[in-house]
Parts: structure tokens; C-alpha cells; sequence
């Protein structure tokens, strides 16, 4: 039998020009130092509700544990499961549960799924799967809320992803410039005002 699957990509085209700020609520303190917002809040979390059941459709019947890899992937990770996938749990009969740990004495019976915020060129993904194999894992998934379309890309392709972006530095909604930025809700590309307030 001959099934086919239409796989679909939310792509953030590199025409695309975003949002004027003033069309959104920023943080005043961050007012010159973002050009355009570029992933509202509110299309993030939509976006976030509809991978939170494919996962669940994907990785459902078993016993998942979720590892939030980096800083940058907080919000992301709060908001995919302990909203999202808890509530798809609640409605449904099955006992599911998430365990929010990072030691576990039997890792061959776990499957993982990993949350990151960004994949950028695919390194420290590649070299942290390369890392967990030692454990023998019964299964390992990514979900990513962003992929950059890069030529600096080594090829490594999540399983679950928000959106797929330009090449382009952006932050919010826990992605950093220097640390900064973390505290925006929406995704932005910075400006040069920012770029150079905030250098390292
Ligand atoms: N923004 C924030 N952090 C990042 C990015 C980005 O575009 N790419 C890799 N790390
Ligand atoms: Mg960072």
C-alpha cells in the first residue's frame, strides 16, 4: 500500500519585510534597537498549539521525556509542552506523562525529544545527538521553532520545526543577542542601533 504525506513548511520567504513595531507592544527600553517585528507572539504560540499535537500524533503512546537544549529554547519549550502538550494530554484517556529530567537510569527505555529555539548551521545539534547515542535511546526527535536557510548549513534537518527563516540574525521570545532580547515576546531583527548597543 502506497501512502503519501504531504509535509508542510511554514516559510518565511526572504522577501518577507515583517511588522512595523508600532503596529505591536515592545518593551520601551528596547525601542531603537529593533528594526521590524518578524514573528508576532501570538503567530508563535498558533504555530506552537499545532506542533504540540503532531508530536503528540508522532511520539504519543509512549513516555516522553523532554530535554530544553540552551537558553534560547525557555520559552519555546514551556509553551510546546507544559501548555500545549499537557492539555492535549488532559483531553485525552491516555496517561502520558513528561518527565522534566535530565538523568534517567533506564535511557533505552526513553524517547527523547529534544527543543531547541534555533537551528542555525546544525552543529551543536549534530554533535549532541552524536553525544546521546552513547545513552542508546529507544528514540530521539527535534523539534526546533526556527530553521535558518543557510549556506553555512551542514544538512541536519529536525523533525518537527515552527518556521523556516531567512538568513537573517533575529531575537525574542527567549533568542539572544548577547544575552539581551530574551525578554521580548514577539521575533525581531535587530537594528544597527541595537547591534551596536549591545555588542560583546
Ligand atoms: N538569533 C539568535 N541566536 C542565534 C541565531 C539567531 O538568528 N542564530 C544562531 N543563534
Ligand atoms: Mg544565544
Amino acid at each position: 500500500k502506497l501512502s503519501f504525506k504531504i509535509i508542510c513548511v511554514f516559510q518565511i520567504s526572504d522577501e518577507e519585510q515583517g511588522y512595523d513595531l508600532d503596529l505591536f507592544c515592545i518593551p520601551k527600553h528596547y525601542a531603537d534597537d529593533l528594526e521590524r517585528v518578524y514573528i508576532p507572539h501570538g503567530l508563535i504560540l498558533d504555530r506552537t498549539e499545532r506542533l504540540a499535537r503532531e508530536i503528540m500524533k508522532n511520539m504519543g503512546g509512549h513516555h516522553i521525556v523532554a530535554l530544553c537544549v540552551l537558553k534560547g529554547g525557555y520559552k519555546f519549550f514551556a509553551d510546546l509542552l507544559l501548555d500545549y502538550i499537557k492539555a492535549l494530554n488532559r483531553n485525552s484517556d491516555l496517561t502520558k506523562q513528561i518527565h522534566l529530567i535530565l538523568n534517567d537510569t533506564h535511557p533505552h527505555l526513553l524517547d527523547l525529544l529534544l527543543v531547541r529555539d534555533i537551528i542555525d548551521t546544525g552543529k551543536t545539534m549534530k554533535t549532541l545527538l552524536e553525544l546521546l547515542k552513547q545513552y542508546n535511546p529507544k528514540m530521539v526527535k527535534v523539534a526546533s521553532l526556527l530553521v535558518k536557510r543557510t549556506p553555512r548549513s551542514v544538512g541536519y534537518r529536525p523533525d518537527f520545526v515552527g518556521f523556516e527563516v531567512p538568513d537573517k540574525f533575529v531575537v525574542g521570545y527567549a533568542l539572544d543577542y548577547n544575552e539581551y532580547f530574551r525578554d521580548l515576546n514577539h521575533i525581531c531583527v535587530i537594528s544597527e542601533t541595537g547591534k551596536e548597543k549591545y555588542k560583546a
